[in-house]
C-alpha cells in the first residue's frame, strides 16, 4: 500500500468510501444484456463501443468497479478479467457474480501495474475506470504490454472540452465558457475530497497512444438522445446535446 503512487492511494480511499453509492448502478448494469454507456446510458446499438465478436477472446477491464462491463463481455463468450483499485467496489462485483451465476477473476490492484504476463489479452476496455483515475503515462503503456499484437484498447471518459468548462465547485454543472486553459491540464485534484483525475487533450492522447504502440482507430463523440437523463450533476442534457461531454477512444496494438 505504501508503495502505491499518491494518486492511487487517494483514489483507493475515495472509492472505498464511494462504493456504496455505486451499488445500484452496478445492479442495473449487471441486470441488462443490452449495454448502455456513460452517464447518459447511450445504447451500444447507437454508439458501437463493443467489438462485434468477443466470443473466445481474452479481455481485461481496467478499473472494472462493479464489473458490469465485464459481465456483458463474459455473457458474449469472452474470457474476462477485471482489475480494480477498490476492494469495496469489488465486493459488490463479487456479490453480483454470485447472483448472476457468472464467474471470472477479479483482482484488487492498480491498472498501472497488472500482474499478468505480456501479450495476455485481445481487448482492454475501461469505462470511466483507469482512463479517468490512473496516470495515462503509466496505464496506457501497461495496456499496450498486456495486449497481443492486433489487440484493441477501448475507453470511454469525460471529453476534454467538458473539463475545460467545469467549475471547480462540486455539484455545479459545466458552463458554456472555457474556465481553464487547455495547456497543462493533465492531472486535476478537485477541491474537497474528490480524488485525482487525469485529462488529456486529443493531441496528447494521440501522441501517447502512438508512442505506446497503438494506432488510433476511432474517436467517438458521445451525444445523448433527446430526453436522456443522468444522476450526475456536473453536466446538463442541454450542454451535452450541443457539445460532447464524453468520448470513446479505440486504438489497435501495432503488430
Ligand atoms: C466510475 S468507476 C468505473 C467502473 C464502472 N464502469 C462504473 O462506471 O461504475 C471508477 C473505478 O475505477 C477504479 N480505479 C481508480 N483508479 C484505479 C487504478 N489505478 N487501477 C484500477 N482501478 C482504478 C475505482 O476504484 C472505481 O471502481
Amino acid at each position: 500500500m505504501s508503495d502505491l503512487p499518491e494518486h492511487v492511494r487517494l483514489n483507493r480511499a475515495l472509492w472505498d468510501r464511494w462504493a456504496r453509492d455505486y451499488v445500484e448502478a452496478g445492479e442495473r448494469g449487471w441486470a441488462r444484456d443490452d449495454p448502455k454507456w456513460g452517464i447518459w446510458g447511450v445504447p451500444d446499438s447507437e454508439l458501437g463501443v463493443l467489438p462485434q465478436d468477443v466470443a473466445g477472446k481474452d479481455v481485461i477491464e481496467l478499473g472494472c468497479g462493479t464489473a458490469y462491463v465485464s459481465s456483458w463481455v463474459a455473457r458474449r463468450g469472452a474470457r474476462v478479467v477485471g482489475i480494480d483499485n477498490s476492494e469495496a467496489q469489488l465486493a459488490t462485483a463479487r456479490r453480483l457474480q454470485r447472483e448472476h451465476g457468472l464467474d471470472f477473476p477479479l483482482l484488487h490492484g492498480n491498472a498501472e501495474e497488472v500482474p499478468y504476463p505480456d501479450a495476455s489479452f485481445d481487448l482492454a476496455i475501461t469505462e470511466y475506470g483507469a482512463c479517468l483515475w490512473a496516470d495515462p503515462e503509466r496505464w496506457v503503456p501497461e495496456a499496450a504490454r498486456l495486449l497481443r499484437p492486433g489487440g484493441q484498447l477501448i475507453f470511454l471518459t469525460n471529453s476534454f472540452l467538458l473539463v475545460l468548462c467545469m467549475p471547480p465547485e462540486d455539484d455545479v454543472a459545466a458552463t458554456d465558457r472555457l474556465l481553464r486553459p487547455a495547456f497543462g491540464v493533465y492531472r486535476i485534484e478537485w477541491p474537497g475530497d474528490f480524488g485525482v483525475n487525469f485529462y488529456l487533450s486529443h493531441g496528447e492522447w494521440i501522441r501517447l497512444l502512438g508512442r505506446s504502440g497503438f494506432e488510433v482507430e476511432d474517436l467517438i463523440d458521445v451525444r445523448p438522445p433527446e430526453g436522456a437523463t443522468t444522476r450526475y450533476p456536473f453536466v446538463t442534457l442541454e450542454w451535452s446535446r450541443d457539445w460532447p461531454c464524453e468520448e470513446v477512444w479505440k486504438a489497435r496494438r501495432r503488430a
